[in-house]
């Protein structure tokens, strides 16, 4: 049974409205051939990916919009200037003749990390700018599409990859303002409401299958036209050693069992890293677990919830899941393992497409409502080179002491995930929705 979407409905995307005239015109339902026929124009992506940052931040005040409750997370404000600031930056600046910025000091308040782009405001210290507010970063939003929109009535080749990359950029950005907004509501003593929960889809609990993969030389990474991150290629070949691999991750219900059998307090499952910081953290649970009575509820973007022990554990460190790990017996899958299971496994869950606030409960697939921690670490693959100037420092320069996760999550945009996506984070991080699955030799 499908659930109600968890935000509020989108504005209806223009590639809708492309399918819905060719409906009308043929007087018969249109066939897949002729719906693929008519890709959405460049134009159309751009204004779908800018509404959907849009709607996911409408729900937020304006106070809300300018907390940041940790360097990890900045503020929902930040993250639509500064998405906006990238197209400024990398599309139009170098693209249209005679283009004048929106605002000279926003270069220095929306630059992320890119040093060859020039010095940018501190990170830590992004919740601490009230002005401009959240009309004048709507007014540079608007701006920025006005010029974006007629640039894109007719793009150079030149101007093409860089809109890709510009729109999934912004797509990573819609993610992040939901996980940042999480943490900052979850330091909110009321334990404020982002959106209502939807009816939850009744699926019995069902026993988690291993799957079995041989071993050989696979190729890894992304080929092909279509678009990927530099991060994720180039295509090469890996041997794998046989594996059997779990067909999904590891439940909230699995993870109350580690936690019951003392799992935070026996050092013999954990990382010496891990165990530290279980130390200096007092952790005890995931993230946003609190404690109710002899139990545990958790904070979620619905507010405060009791525990689905059918639904994916989620907000674990690399830590915490590689303890969970070394509790069951087995280990962590291999970012490579991964894929090829990802790969070879015909069948995905079958859910609507939707940006979500909140994990659904488990099915098999490879495609869940949780990040996926792997055991690799984030290196680039090899032959994989930086691109030249500042947009080479979208990735590799973050390829050290941080851990690949696969997949996507509830938060992440449809259509934005592959199996060769590779995302990363330190391995303490546990503000996104990361979980993970098991893996052992064959
Ligand atoms: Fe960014």
């Amino acid at each position: 049974m499908a659930e109600a979407y968890t935000l509020p409905p989108e504005p209806r995307r223009h590639s809708e409205k492309s399918a819905r005239k060719l409906q009308s015109a043929n007087r018969e339902p249109p066939r897949e051939q002729q719906v693929a026929a008519t890709p959405p124009s460049l134009a159309e992506r751009y204004a779908s990916v800018r509404a959907t940052t849009e709607h996911i931040a409408k729900p937020l005040t304006a106070e809300d919009q300018t907390i940041q409750s940790m360097p990890d997370a900045s503020p929902t404000k930040w993250h639509r200037a500064h998405t906006t600031w990238f197209f400024e930056t990398f599309v139009l600046s170098p693209h249209v003749d005679g283009y004048q910025t929106f605002a000279d000091r926003y270069g220095y308040l929306f630059n992320s990390y890119y040093e060859a782009v020039g010095p940018r405001h501190a990170r830590p210290a992004r919740g601490m700018i009230t002005r401009p507010g959240i009309a004048d970063i709507a007014d540079y939003r608007a701006y920025v599409d006005e010029a974006m929109l007629r640039l894109l009535k007719s793009p150079s080749p030149a101007v093409q990859p860089l809109l890709e990359l510009g729109l999934n950029h912004e797509q990573q950005h819609q993610e992040l303002i939901l996980t940042d907004i999480k943490h900052a509501f979850s330091l909110n003593p009321i334990q404020p409401v982002y959106t209502e929960a939807p009816a939850k889809a009744e699926c019995g609990r069902q026993k988690t299958e291993w799957l079995s993969f041989e071993g050989g030389i696979y190729q890894i990474g992304h080929f092909g036209s279509d678009f990927a991150f530099d991060n994720e290629g180039p295509a090469h070949d890996e041997l794998v050693r046989r594996f059997r691999i779990t067909d999904r991750p590891v439940s909230t219900g699995d993870y109350r069992a580690f936690i019951a059998d003392g799992g935070y307090e026996r050092p013999e499952f954990w990382l010496s890293d891990g165990w530290a910081t279980v130390q200096t953290m007092q952790w005890q649970a995931p993230g946003y677990w609190q404690k109710e009575g002899d139990g545990w509820s958790a904070y979620t973007l619905h507010g405060a919830r009791a525990l689905d022990d059918d639904e994916p554990v989620a907000h674990v460190s690399y830590y915490e899941a590689a303890a969970f790990a070394a509790w069951a017996g087995k280990r962590l899958p291999t970012e490579f393992e991964w894929e090829v299971a990802a790969r070879n496994t015909p069948g995905e869950p079958n859910w609507d497409a939707a940006v979500r606030a909140h994990p659904r409960r488990l099915v098999t697939g490879f495609l869940q409502d949780v990040w996926e921690w792997t055991a690799s670490p984030y290196h680039p693959y090899p032959g994989y080179r930086q691109a030249a100037g500042a947009i080479g420092e979208y990735n590799g320069k973050f390829m050290v002491n941080q851990m690949v996760l696969r997949g996507r999550s509830c938060a992440t945009p449809p259509g934005h995930h592959r199996p060769t996506y590779r995302n990363f984070f330190p391995p303490p991080a546990r503000w996104q929705f990361s979980g993970f699955r098991l893996a052992e030799d064959a």
